[in-house]
């Protein structure tokens, strides 16, 4: 059987996400900082590691932990909405750590080891954010760069079998949503073909493709999901 390891694997997409490897038959190690909402907590299949993402310095022992990894989903993520000139120095930091610095660290860390045993498959939650010049101008930056870091990890560790690409949602409804101010997530809406935010189960089953079966030649990529938002 196969092991999946889903940071944020607990609430929203990532939760989404758990199910839909649950229900492909993989093990899911679902790794998060609050597990006391987290619906799937006696399920056989999983595996919950309590562990803050912004410490970085221990993600190699937290690895060396855990059984072998066949994908890795980087999902956990914050977004702060705040004005760029209003936003403190600790908030930039915080959000850098856990959307970019976080995500890369796994991604070397798990990537070699997918390297050296023969391949598997990353899969970055990335965001519409870091492909349009977006309000939260840090959270646009961290995913901008993650959709960056996930090009050129492809190149590194690609040619051993390791498929890593991302996604790039539009606003989709998690909690993540109440963060958005109201006159903007209605301007979101107008803006899309069907007039909806996109549901947290078409963004995993996205992500669980790219994380079980999307083909090989697919690495690398960015995968839009944005219902027509930001056409190109
Ligand atoms: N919803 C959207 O509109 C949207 C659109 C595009 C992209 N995304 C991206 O999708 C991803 C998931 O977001 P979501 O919408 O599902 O939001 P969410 O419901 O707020 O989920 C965020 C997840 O990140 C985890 N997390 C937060 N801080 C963490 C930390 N320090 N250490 C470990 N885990 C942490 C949370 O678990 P704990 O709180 O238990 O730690 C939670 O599982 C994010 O990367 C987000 O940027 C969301």
């Amino acid at each position: 059987m196969k092991t999946a390891l889903i940071t944020g694997g607990n609430k929203g997409i990532g939760l989404e996400t758990t199910r839909y490897f649950l229900e492909h038959e993989y093990e899911v190690i679902v790794l998060a900082r609050d597990f006391s909402t987290f619906p799937l907590a006696d399920h056989t299949g999983i595996t919950m590691v309590e562990y803050d993402l912004s410490n970085i310095k221990g993600i190699p022992d937290l690895i060396a932990e855990l059984d072998p990894i066949d994908v890795l989903i980087n999902n956990a993520g914050i977004m702060y909405s705040l004005p760029y000139n209003d936003y403190p120095e600790e908030k930039v930091h915080h959000l850098m750590t856990l959307n970019l610095e976080a995500p890369v660290r796994l991604m070397q860390e798990i990537g070699e080891q997918m390297a050296k045993s023969g391949g598997g498959r990353i899969v970055n939650n990335a965001s519409i954010a870091g492909q349009i010049g977006h309000p939260d101008v840090w959270y646009g930056m961290s995913k901008a760069a993650l959709i960056n870091a996930t090009k050129s990890f492809s190149k590194i560790f690609g040619p051993a079998g390791v498929l890593i690409n991302a996604v790039a949602p539009s606003p989709a409804e998690t909690d993540m949503l109440e963060v958005i101010p109201e006159a903007r997530r209605e301007a979101f809406k107008q803006n899309v073909i069907t007039g909806r935010f996109a549901t947290a189960k078409e963004v995993a089953e996205t992500i669980g493709w790219l994380g079980t079966a999307s083909p090989e030649y697919i690495n690398g990529v960015c995968i839009d999901i944005n219902n027509g938002a930001f056409p190109r």
